[in-house]
């Protein structure tokens, strides 16, 4: 597996010049530094070297989203986002005890009203959210609070046998605060989502996947595996067309099923303008394998 390593400065300085999907060749060679992460681990995988993996690396804490960890996060995503080799990006947390046990309370707890409310705290985990290359949260242990929220904040979940979803805020006083009482009930229906939020007890892998926050569930050591080669077979389509589906799909949250389907009918329309549906359609003509040039 041979890693891509960044360096947090060298990836800030092409902040001011990110482009969301189809970046500029200079952009993907800054990729090429000596690693310099202390919370995440990240390298490029797969056969193709096509997917981005950003690993949470704090088991002193069981990955609690402290500022300094989210911050790389972010960075390691700007610099995915910009590579254009990239068509996936799977996020997980290193060892199988903990993808995130949430925020850091630590952290938190001496925060005041005045600080939390006028910085807007914490509103940038939203990047997460907003990117637009495919995410696959793989979760092995407990993803909690601000743990859970991240993974929602992905497009897939894959879970280890032994995860367990929760938001537990309640029983600190507070509430979640980065999708948990959102995303959670688009997820698993109003009587889960209360129930979660309002006793702050988590759920099993199993009762995750029948609920529908989860997709797949994996014996714990073949979670990530199982994850990159669904980043892999994503990675291998139009980057240009998984980003449109990837909107549309995501747009179905936020419109009426009026709105949505108007949407994607246009999004399909636009489809039409690019090299990748023709290449695609005349592919399948001539019964050969589609070469996608994300244009
Ligand atoms: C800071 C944390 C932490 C957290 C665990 N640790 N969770 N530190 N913030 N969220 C630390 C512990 O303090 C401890 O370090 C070490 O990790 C191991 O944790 P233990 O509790 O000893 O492990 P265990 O007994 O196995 O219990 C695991 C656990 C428990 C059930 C996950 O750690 C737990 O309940 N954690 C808190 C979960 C939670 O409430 N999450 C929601 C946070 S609020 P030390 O050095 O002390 O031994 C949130 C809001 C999001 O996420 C809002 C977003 C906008």
């Amino acid at each position: 597996m041979a890693a891509l390593r960044v360096t947090a400065q060298k990836l800030l300085q092409t902040n001011s010049a990110f482009s969301p999907l189809l970046a500029v060749p200079a952009l993907s060679r800054a990729c090429h530094h000596e690693p310099n992460f202390e919370y995440i681990n990240v390298s490029k995988v797969g056969e193709k070297q096509n997917v981005g993996m950003i690993e949470l690396n704090r088991p002193k804490a069981l990955n609690a989203l402290c500022d300094g960890l989210m911050a790389e996060v972010q960075t390691a995503l700007k610099q995915f986002e910009a590579d254009t080799d990239v068509g996936c990006i799977v996020l997980t947390g290193a060892g199988q005890k903990a993808f995130a046990a949430g925020a850091d309370i630590k952290e938190m707890s001496g925060r005041q009203f005045q600080e939390v409310f006028g910085g807007n705290f914490l509103a940038h985990w939203s990047h997460l959210a907003d990117t637009t290359k495919p995410v696959i949260a793989a979760v092995n242990g407990y993803a909690l609070g601000g743990g859970c929220e991240i993974a929602m904040m992905c497009d897939i979940i894959y879970a280890g046998e032994k995860a367990r979803f929760g938001q537990p805020e309640i029983a600190l006083g507070t509430i979640p605060g980065a999708g948990g009482t959102q995303r959670l009930i688009r997820a698993v229906g109003k009587s889960l989502a209360m129930e979660m939020c309002l006793t702050g007890n988590p759920i099993t892998a199993q009762e995750a996947q029948q609920a529908g926050l989860v997709s797949k569930v994996f014996p714990a050591d073949q979670l990530v595996p199982e994850a990159v080669k669904t980043a892999e077979k994503i990675a291998s389509h139009s980057k240009l067309v998984v980003a449109m589906a990837k909107e549309a799909v995501n747009a179905s949250q936020e419109m009426t099923l009026r709105e949505g389907l108007r949407f994607e009918k246009r999004i399909f329309h636009a489809s039409f303008a690019t090299n990748d549906r023709r290449e695609g359609m005349a592919a399948f003509v001539e019964k050969r394998k589609a070469d996608f040039t994300d244009s």
